[in-house]
Formats: structure tokens, sequence, C-alpha cells
């Protein structure tokens, strides 16, 4: 017989998450109304970026980095792939899918913080802080979750959901025994 499946609850709909992204944009380009290169984290911050960076009223320069870990299960990220333009100078903000451990938004401040920007901070979708390990400042927080896996708008499980036009939770133990368990997301 197959498992029941743990009920998803939508955290925010397509209007909740465009409201979201408004508010975000608005505020960047209030505080930073000279310009902005925006460094979005592949892969899951794609769909946000995109809506993000047309919201915004302010001239702003996109590039992209990538990470993966240094071996599983030690928590530790090194950059595979770099950003092409030079931040020196200039005011630069990350853009996150989601803020976890914050091991890789640690990382990434500092890695461009390195790079004599005129200043650096953080933009994130999600926010969950209860599994914090490295405690970071975060200037721009869409949504602050509780201990959720989340799915959806970017954020993928084993590569999937991430063009979910929502975003959800997830239950990580139903996702293990059956990846597709929330495919039924795709109609909400
Ligand atoms: P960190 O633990 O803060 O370093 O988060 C690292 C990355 O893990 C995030 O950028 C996401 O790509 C991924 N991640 C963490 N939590 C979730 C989740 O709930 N859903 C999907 N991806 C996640």
């Amino acid at each position: 017989m197959a498992e029941p499946v743990s009920a998803p609850a939508v955290l925010l709909d397509q209007d909740g998450i465009q409201q979201v992204v408004k508010r975000l944009a608005d505020e960047l380009s209030a505080r930073y109304d000279d310009g902005l290169v925006l460094v979005a984290v592949l892969r899951g911050s794609v769909p946000f970026l995109a809506d993000l960076v047309r919201a915004m009223s302010i001239r702003t320069t996109v590039d992209f980095v990538a990470l993966s870990p240094y071996a599983p299960g030690t928590g530790r990220v090194r950059l595979v792939m770099d950003a092409a333009t030079s931040v020196e100078g200039r005011d630069v903000v990350i853009v996150e899918d989601i803020v976890d451990t914050g091991l890789t938004a640690a990382f990434l401040l500092s890695e461009l913080g390195r790079r004599n920007p005129k200043s650096v901070s953080l933009c994130t979708l999600v926010d969950r802080p209860a599994r914090r390990i490295v405690p970071v400042d975060l200037d721009f927080v869409g949504l602050e979750v509780e201990d959720h896996f989340v799915i959806g708008y970017g954020l993928d499980f084993d590569g999937r959901y991430r063009n979910l036009q929502v975003l959800a939770t997830a239950d990580p133990a139903t996702l293990a025994n059956d990846p597709d368990a929330y495919l039924s997301l795709y109609g909400a």
C-alpha cells in the first residue's frame, strides 16, 4: 500500500510572491538609488532574480555565482563558477533563494567583501532561522518560515519543483519515499 502523502501547505501563491518581490524591489531601489550589482546564487534564485530585477527602478547589473559543497556533510562550500563582473567600489547585493544554516550566505558575504565593494549585503526570498549555524545579517528578507522544507519558485528537491508557480512546504520523509509526491502542486 502506498504511504500517505503529507499534505503540502502553500506559503505564497503567485500573487503573494509578486507582492513580496515588489516590496523587496522597492526597498532595494530606495536604498541604492545610485545603481547596484545583483549577484544571484545558481540555481535556486533564478525565478526570484528574474522577477526582482524587472520590478526594480534603478540601474542594475546582474551576475551569477555557483557553489558546491567541499565534501558531503561538511557544510563548507566553494565557488565553482565566479561572477565575471568587478564589484570594486560598487554596491553589491547577493540574491539567495533561502538562507538556512547561513553557511552559503556567510561564505559569499566574506568572499565578495574581500573584493573591495562599496558595500555588500544580502537579499533572500526565504529566511529559515531555525537551523542557523552561522549568524548572518540579512538586510532584505521576503518571508521568514518555521522549520519546514520549502519547494517551488526556484527551490527544489533533487532537481524537482523549481518551476512551481507557488512556494510551498513539503515533508522531507514523504519526498524521500516518493520524490514526485507533490506533483499536484503544479495545479495549485
Ligand atoms: P545554507 O544552509 O543557508 O547554506 O543554504 C544553502 C542552500 O541550500 C540554499 O541556497 C538552497 O539552495 C538549499 N536549501 C536550503 N534549504 C532548502 C529548502 O528548504 N528547500 C530547497 N533548498 C534548500
